[in-house]
């Protein structure tokens, strides 16, 4: 298994091109089933949760090609065809891998009327269960049986049926899935407490490209127009603002001056400010944001996380990552999955001071982290690691990181073209 090993103490200098958004690219590849017609993707990550769902939606026959790769760190272009689907069943061994994958149930469901999808798997942050999908679907008249851990839907004679879906709480995925399924539905669907995220959005307006007509778009509430047929386009992935978000707090965490190109502040904007609070510089140009610090004196600032627009779990790790170095006393609360505090033990390898209170971290800063041995646990959790790594005192050797490969593309190479000394030994 390969592991990475960090000598920390060197600054962040350069530039960094941020790839597009594996929690649109998923999605958007599963929105091809939705057609006959060719959906062009252009800016597609090369991450190993991209190519398990290619195997997915191959099993489900659709024919997939690569049409350029991203050597020159452009992205990959990537046509999916489904003409035909010839099977739709996910089965465990694809599906257990990625939770992403169990949103397949929506559009199979829409154009065939019927789908048979195991109970996903995904990171360990938490219970994550699915029952606001399947509330929503059955609202659409879905009939539901779950039976050997799969969930076996049906659409009632003639497809699904438009409907008022009004989930108890923001859910990206059941967002993505149930909208998927409206789209070809007959009457209108009026999806209330819906997920607003950058990557909703740029579903939503990819299934705009494909002759869909939702309402709403980047608000709580979508409404969708079902049609008879969706045709083919051609769309691109927006930039990761995960990823770049990850990369700002990197640059934080050891002073440096690097231009996040593709980056954009608008999509990260509550993370940003609390960096900015903390004594970071971050602007944006024309073909990016730069991200500017000294590496040093962080003030301690007090973050929860929250749906977007607020600060995303999905960077809580790397931030305290960052707090353990900051002048004071910082609280954490998690507030969207209750087991993602998995980081925290690792962290202490590093020699940070972090308690936890049910769903609050208290971190303290120290004024060093010692390089160690340490075990990533679920994506984002390991590039925290990476993040202390970077101004460890001395070598850090980072275990597990198939994680890290799910959501980052290249990060070696990337942090590597700044200055950092990083690489990936197989063992
Ligand atoms: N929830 C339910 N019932 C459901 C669905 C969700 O109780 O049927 C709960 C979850 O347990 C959680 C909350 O609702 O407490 C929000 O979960 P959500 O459904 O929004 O999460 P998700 O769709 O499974 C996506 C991202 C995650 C990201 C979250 C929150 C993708 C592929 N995954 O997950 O990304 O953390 O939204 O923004 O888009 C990651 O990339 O590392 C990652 C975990």
């Amino acid at each position: 298994m390969d592991r990475i090993r960090i000598k920390g103490g060197n600054q962040l200098n350069g530039e960094i091109v941020i790839s597009g958004a594996k929690n649109a690219a998923l999605p958007l590849m599963i929105a091809s089933l939705l057609t006959s017609e060719k959906l062009v993707l252009d800016n597609v990550p090369a991450l190993a949760d991209v190519k398990q769902l290619q195997k997915i939606l191959a099993n489900h026959g659709v024919d997939i090609k690569i049409n350029a790769n991203s050597d020159d760190m452009g992205g990959q272009q990537i046509s999916f065809h489904a003409s035909q689907i010839s099977d739709t069943c996910a089965p465990y061994e694809l599906v257990s891998a990625m939770r992403a994958s169990f949103w397949v149930i929506g559009p199979l469901l829409a154009r065939m009327h019927e789908a048979k999808v195991s109970l996903p798997g995904g990171c360990a942050i938490g219970t994550r269960p699915v029952d606001f999908f399947l509330d929503g679907l059955k609202a659409l008249g879905a009939s539901i049986k779950i039976e050997d851990g799969y969930v076996i839907a049906k659409a009632p004679k003639g497809g699904l049926r438009g409907n008022r879906v009004c989930f108890p709480k923001v859910s990206v995925g059941a967002t993505h899935t149930v909208m998927m399924a409206a789209v070809l539905a007959n009457g209108t669907t009026i999806i209330e407490n819906a997920a607003r995220e950058p990557e909703v959005s740029n579903v939503a307006n990819c299934l705009v490209a494909m002759g869909a007509k939702i309402s709403g778009i980047d608000t709580h509430t979508l409404i969708i127009e079902g049609v008879e047929k969706l045709h083919g386009a051609n769309f691109e992935v927006l930039p990761d603002r995960i990823e770049a978000g990850t990369f700002a707090m990197a640059v934080a965490m050891t002073g440096g001056d690097v231009l996040l190109k593709k980056g954009r502040v608008q999509d990260l904007q509550a993370a940003a400010d609390v960096l900015i609070d903390a004594g970071v510089d971050i602007k944006q140009e024309r073909n990016g944001f730069r991200v500017k610090a000294n590496g040093a004196g962080l003030r301690p600032i007090n973050v929860e996380t929250d749906v977007f627009p607020g600060f995303p779990t999905d960077l809580q790790a790397q931030y305290m990552a960052l707090m353990t170095r900051a002048a004071g006393e910082a609280h954490i609360k998690e507030t969207i999955f209750e087991n993602r505090f998995m980081h925290v033990a690792e962290l202490a390898r590093f020699g940070a001071d972090i308690k936890i209170d049910g769903q609050n971290a208290i971190v303290n800063g120290v004024p060093q982290l010692r390089g160690a041995q340490v075990m990533a646990t679920d994506l984002r959790a390991s590039v925290s690691l990476v993040i202390a790594g970077l101004v460890a005192d001395g070598e850090t050797f980072v275990s597990r990181i198939y994680h890290l490969d799910r959501g980052f593309e290249r990060l070696e190479e990337k942090l590597g073209r700044c200055g950092a000394d990083i690489a990936r030994i197989s063992d």
